[in-house]
C-alpha cells in the first residue's frame, strides 16, 4: 500500500490546475449505457473509481478507450449488454449504483448489488429504489442484488412525480437518467443542485434529451424514445479545487488554480475569506493568497447540501481550523459517521473533541508530524493538508483512498512547491 510521505512547512506558490469532476465523470460514464450510438467524454480525471467504473461498464459489455487528449474516452454501447452490477465492484465504489437508473430505461432490466455501509455512514439506496418504483419498475431485493424489471404489461418506465425525503445527488441523478427515456413527463421535486447535476443534464440533452429546471429543486423531464451520441467535456473539480484552496490557505502561499469555478465554491470561499484568505477570481480560475496558519482565524461552520458547504469539504476545511487562531464549531449534517479523520488529526496535535454531529476544534499554534491513517477520500486530503503545516515529517498511510479522488494530488502539490513524494511499499 503506498504512502505520502511529507515534510511539512513549505508555503505553496504557482498554478496548479484542477481535473474533470470524479462526481461528474461517473453519472456521465453510467449515461453512456443510454444509447447504442457512441459517446465520447472530455477532460474526464484519471482517478481509481473512473477505472472501477470502466471496468463495471466493461464487464456489461460496454466498449471503451481512451483516446487523444488527456482525459479523452470514448463509449460504445452498442452491442449485447450484460445489465449486471457484480458485488466485487460495487462494494469497492457505491457510484455503481447509478448504473441502474439507465439500465431499466434502456433494457427494461438490471441486477445490481446493494452497495452495503460505507465508512462515513450507513448510506442507504432505498430513496433510488422508491423513485424507480414510482417510474413503474418491480424492484425485490435477492440474495444481496436489487433485481429490477419492468412490472407487468409495460414496455419502458413511465414518467411520474418524485419528492425524495432527503436531498440525493445520486438519487437524482438516477432518476434523471431513467426519465429521459421514460414514457412522459417525470417530475424531480427535492432535487439535488449540486453543480454535476447540470453538467449532467447538459450532457442528456446533448444526447437528446427534454429536461428543465436542472440546477434548481425541481427538475422536469420529458421522455423521449431514444437518445444518440455525443461529446462532452467534464465540469472541473470543485471539490479537488476547493481541497487546493484550503491547502494554500494553511500553508500559505499565492495561487491560481486553474480552471477552478468560484460560483461553484461560494460557500467555501466566503469561509475562507471570513478566515483571513484572499480570494479572487481569475480568468478560468481562482487565485487563493495566505499569510498561512499564523494569520488564519477559525470558523465556524455546518455541511448542507448545494449551495450550502460542501460534506466533502468538512474535513479539508477541518485541517485548517486545527492551527487557525481561536475555537471552531464544525456541524457534520449530511453523513452520521464523517469525523475519521479528527482522531488522526488529533495524533499531529490538534485539538478537537468531538460531541454527536459537531467536532469543537481549538486552534493550536503548530502541529507536529506522525504517522497517519488516511480513513476516506476527503479525510486523507484533510490529512495532506495538515501535514503540510505540520512540522516535521509525516507519513500518510493507505492513500489508496487518496487515489479513489484525486488525481496526482502528490504531484499537483509537489508543483506548487511542497515537500511531498510516495513512498511505495
Ligand atoms: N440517503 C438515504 N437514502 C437514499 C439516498 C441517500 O438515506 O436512498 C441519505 C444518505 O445516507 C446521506 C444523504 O441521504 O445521509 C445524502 O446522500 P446522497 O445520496 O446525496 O449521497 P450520494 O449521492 O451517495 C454524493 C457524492 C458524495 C457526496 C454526497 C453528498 C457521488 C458519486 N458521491 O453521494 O461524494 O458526499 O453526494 O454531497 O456523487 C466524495 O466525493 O467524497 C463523496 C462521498
Amino acid at each position: 500500500m503506498d504512502k505520502l510521505l511529507i515534510r511539512g512547512g513549505r508555503q505553496l506558490n504557482g498554478t496548479v490546475t484542477v481535473s474533470g469532476a470524479k462526481n461528474a465523470a461517473l453519472p456521465e460514464l453510467c449515461a453512456t449505457l443510454l444509447t447504442p450510438e457512441p459517446v465520447k467524454l472530455l477532460n474526464v480525471p484519471r482517478l481509481q473509481d473512473v477505472a472501477t467504473m470502466r471496468k463495471l461498464l466493461g464487464h456489461m459489455g460496454v466498449q471503451t478507450q481512451t483516446h487523444g487528449e488527456r482525459g479523452g474516452m470514448s463509449f460504445s454501447a452498442a452491442g449485447p449488454i450484460t445489465p449486471e452490477a457484480p458485488y466485487e465492484l460495487v462494494k469497492t465504489m457505491r457510484a455503481s449504483v447509478l448504473v441502474l437508473g439507465p439500465l431499466l430505461a434502456r433494457f427494461g432490466h438490471a441486477r445490481v448489488s446493494l452497495p452495503g455501509g460505507c465508512a462515513i455512514g450507513s448510506r442507504p439506496v432505498d430513496q433510488h429504489i422508491k423513485g424507480l418504483t414510482a417510474m413503474g419498475a418491480e424492484i425485490a431485493v435477492e440474495h444481496g442484488y436489487m433485481v429490477a424489471k419492468l412490472a407487468a404489461g409495460r414496455t419502458r418506465l413511465k414518467g411520474a412525480r418524485i419528492a425524495t425525503d432527503m436531498v440525493t445527488v445520486t438519487g437524482t441523478e438516477n432518476f434523471m437518467m431513467a426519465a429521459v427515456l421514460a414514457e412522459g413527463e417525470t417530475i424531480l421535486e427535492n432535487a439535488a443542485q449540486e453543480p454535476e447535476i447540470p453538467d449532467l443534464a447538459e450532457m442528456l440533452i446533448q444526447m437528446g434529451a427534454r429536461i428543465e429546471g436542472h440546477g434548481t429543486s425541481r427538475i422536469v423531464i420529458q421522455g423521449v424514445d431514444a437518445l444518440h451520441g455525443c461529446t462532452h467535456r467534464v465540469v472541473a473539480d470543485r471539490i479537488e479545487a476547493g481541497t487546493f484552496l484550503c491547502a494554500v490557505a494553511a500553508a500559505g502561499g499565492d495561487v491560481v488554480v486553474q480552471h477552478a469555478r468560484i460560483e461553484h465554491l461560494e460557500a467555501v470561499v466566503e469561509k475562507l475569506r471570513d478566515a483571513g484568505v484572499t480570494v479572487t477570481k481569475v480568468p478560468d480560475g481562482i487565485r487563493v493568497q495566505s499569510g498561512g496558519a499564523a494569520q488564519l482565524k477559525a470558523q465556524h461552520f455546518r455541511t448542507t447540501e448545494y449551495p450550502g458547504f460542501p460534506t466533502d469539504m468538512q474535513a479539508q476545511f477541518m485541517a485548517l481550523n486545527t492551527v487557525a487562531k481561536g475555537s471552531s464549531l464544525v456541524t457534520e449534517t449530511i453523513f452520521e459517521n464523517r469525523f475519521m479523520h479528527v482522531n488522526e488529526l488529533v495524533r499531529l496535535g490538534a485539538n478537537i473533541q468531538i460531541d454527536g454531529k459537531v467536532a469543537m476544534v481549538e486552534g493550536v499554534r503548530v502541529l507536529s508530524g506522525a504517522t497517519v491513517m488516511a480513513t476516506d477520500m476527503r479525510a486523507s486530503a484533510s490529512l495532506v493538508i495538515a501535514g503540510l503545516v505540520a512540522e516535521g515529517e509525516t507519513l500518510v498511510d493507505r492513500i489508496y483512498h487518496l487515489d479513489r479522488g484525486y488525481d496526482q494530488m502528490e504531484t499537483k502539490l509537489r508543483g506548487l512547491g511542497a515537500d511531498i513524494e510516495r513512498v511505495k511499499s
